[in-house]
């Protein structure tokens, strides 16, 4: 297997429930090393470029007024096989088909508030931590 590199959003549920501690113990057990992290508070021109492949969906508004609700945690986890590992770790995007241990199980209140995002594929990966990380700000 392979170093990765994923990119990781703690949502608007898990900081105001103050989970992000929690949430990165999950993470962290999982074996996946958190090598950049920042606390921010999503612009609606950042969260609506984010989930641009969503737009068309009936829920992008609802999507995009959550996820600039509130702080977020914006990460970069590293490890082997990071990114299908981390959405192992996520569990299902409905926490009411998440398996048990997963984070979206533990923690996750719907379906959009969902607590966790993490990248599904290495390009997509590349493109989500470019927007929120410069190179210098990861550090394995
Ligand atoms: P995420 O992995 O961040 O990627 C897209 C997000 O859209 C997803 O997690 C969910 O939080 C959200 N989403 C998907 N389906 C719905 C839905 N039916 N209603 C509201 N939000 C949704």
């Amino acid at each position: 297997m392979a170093i990765q590199r994923t990119f990781s959003i703690i949502k608007p549920d898990a900081t105001e429930r103050n989970l992000t501690g929690a949430v990165n113990a999950v993470i962290e057990k999982a074996g996946l090393r958190i090598v950049a992290q920042k606390r921010i508070h999503m612009t609606r021109q950042q969260a609506e470029t984010f989930y641009a492949v969503h737009k068309e969906r009936p829920f992008f508004g609802e999507l995009v007024d959550f996820m600039v609700s509130a702080p977020v945690v914006v990460q970069v986890l590293e490890g082997d096989n990071a990114i299908a590992k981390y959405r192992d770790v996520m569990g299902a995007t409905n926490p009411a088909n998440a398996a048990e241990g997963t984070i979206r199980k533990l923690f996750a209140k719907s379906v959009g508030e969902n607590s966790v995002h993490g990248s599904d594929a290495p390009e997509t990966a590349a493109l989500e931590i470019a927007q929120f990380f410069a190179g210098n700000e990861i550090v394995g």
